[in-house]
């Protein structure tokens, strides 16, 4: 299996960075293959609401109104056997870079029904909230609609959080390693 791991926290040392570590390296374990990806260290800027709001990708199924990193990273996304996406909670959601990121994707794949490319797709989600943790849960739910719209499958859900890192640490990279095993 090849795995993409997502991450978009803009520090390379806190929690999103570990837990997207504590992945790779469940993956590496079960002898498949992690690609990392750092959004902040890519160009994907937000949906252009083309037209009357529908844009072209509801019927191309790619982005054609905003031409950056995400056309190269929609086609690893399609071409990943699963995939990892690892957020910070911001606001009680997905921090703005993955919001960006997944908003585009299901423009594009959402609209494919049954034929999306993301169809079955085991996606392990990761929210890494601060201290209280609140909006963990509002966050992975986004996350979760997110994967049922581009028909995906939600491998699992996980929240962490500062006093919890040192076992979901452990859950996360049991988690790569279970969903790199996985067939349906
Ligand atoms: C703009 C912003 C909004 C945040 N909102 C929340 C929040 O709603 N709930 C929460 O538990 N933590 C919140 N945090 C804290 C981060 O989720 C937390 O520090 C997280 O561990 C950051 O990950 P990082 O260490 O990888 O950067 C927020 C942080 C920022 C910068």
């Amino acid at each position: 299996m090849h795995i993409v791991v997502i991450e978009s926290s803009p520090n390379r040392d806190g929690l999103t960075a570990a837990c997207a570590q504590a992945a790779i390296e469940g993956i590496r374990a079960a002898g498949s293959t992690a690609e990392d990806v750092r959004l902040k260290d890519l160009k994907i800027g937000s949906c252009n609401q083309c037209g009357n709001g529908w844009g072209g990708c509801r019927s191309d199924h790619e982005c054609g109104g905003v031409q950056d990193d995400f056309q190269a990273l929609h086609q690893k996304v399609i071409d990943a056997d699963a995939l990892v996406l690892v957020t910070p909670v911001y606001w009680g959601d997905m921090s703005e870079s993955m919001k960006d990121l997944t908003d585009r994707l299901r423009r594009c794949e959402a609209s494919l029904g049954e034929e999306s490319r993301l169809l079955g797709k085991p996606v392990l989600m990761v929210a890494a909230a601060g201290g209280g943790g609140g909006g963990m849960i509002s966050c992975l739910t986004n996350m979760e609609r997110w994967a049922q719209h581009v028909r995906a499958l939600p491998y699992d859900m996980i929240g962490i959080k500062r006093i919890t890192r040192a076992y979901k640490l452990e859950t996360i990279r049991a988690a790569g390693r279970a969903m790199a095993g996985y067939s349906a």
